[in-house]
């Protein structure tokens, strides 16, 4: 199996998804696009158990973005059911097994439902240190670097910053969640080769893997073989290939 060939030390501290194809999934079989959404569900439950028992630290996934509000208002309302759906089984799992919820995006959009579900979740395993699993939710990326740069200036006008005091390190700090780490792993299901405004900042340096396979059929050997592939790559970060292994003059 693909999971005996993953080197433990060498996973991807955070795995970032965009879980894409669920309409499509769906088509094909003659259902309605919201049958796609919700078996993608299933594919959420895989996954995170998946990256959680092969110890992957973060794990973030886009589950809905600030452009797909303009969808129909009756695939939105199935779109915003799907937290409780997850969670009616995964919050008792994330308590047990130490897994901290965290959220991205503008949250204030979302019904009030939502915000009730994303909030419990977020308030219950607060004090937990295990895999960090962070739902991307009315989120964009520009939108989320627009308000990065309304906070900043914010402080300057209370005199806590100068310009000069700010650089890249300072800057990630007014991100939605300042801890959020680097991505090291991008993938996207869904055939399309695009990041469709996620995590722009955060996906600098991130190695990237698409893959044809719709969300819904996503399971834990998919993400297993991604992170081979991931685990395959050289990630040179401008440096030469000699410098990276340390034989350089
Ligand atoms: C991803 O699947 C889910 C969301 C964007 C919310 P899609 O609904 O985009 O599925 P396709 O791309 O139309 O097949
Ligand atoms: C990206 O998928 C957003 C999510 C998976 C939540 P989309 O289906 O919205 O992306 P585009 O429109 O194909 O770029
Ligand atoms: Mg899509």
């Amino acid at each position: 199996m693909e999971r005996s060939r993953i080197r433990p030390d060498r996973l991807p501290r955070h795995v970032a998804i965009i879980m894409d194809g669920n309409g499509r999934w769906a088509e094909r079989r003659g259902l309605p696009r919201t049958e796609g959404h919700r078996a993608g569900v299933e594919a959420v439950r895989a996954t995170t158990r998946a990256a959680r028992e092969l110890g992957v630290g973060w794990v973030t996934l886009y589950a809905f973005s600030s452009e797909n509000w303009s969808r129909p208002k009756d695939e939105v309302d199935v779109l915003m059911r799907l937290p409780e759906e997850y969670f009616e089984t995964e919050l008792e799992e994330a308590i047990r097994n130490d897994v901290r919820i965290r959220t991205i995006g503008r949250i204030d959009r979302l019904p009030a439902h939502v915000q009730r579900t994303m909030g419990d979740a977020v308030e219950k395993t607060r004090n937990n240190g295990g895999m960090q699993l962070v739902f991307a939710l009315s989120y964009g990326s520009r939108g989320e670097i627009v308000d990065a740069a309304r906070r900043l200036l914010r402080d300057h006008e209370q005199g806590k910053l100068t310009p000069d005091s700010v650089d890249e390190k300072s800057f990630a700090a007014f991100l939605d969640d300042p801890e959020l780490p680097d991505v090291d792993l991008l993938i996207r299901t869904g055939g399309e080769s695009r990041v469709s405004n996620f995590l722009l900042w955060q996906i600098a340096y991130a190695e990237l893997h698409f893959t044809d396979l719709m969300w819904p059929d996503f399971r834990r050997e998919h993400l297993e073989a991604a992170i081979l592939d991931y685990q395959g790559r050289e990630r040179r970060f401008g440096l030469t290939s000699a410098q990276v292994h340390g034989n350089a003059d």
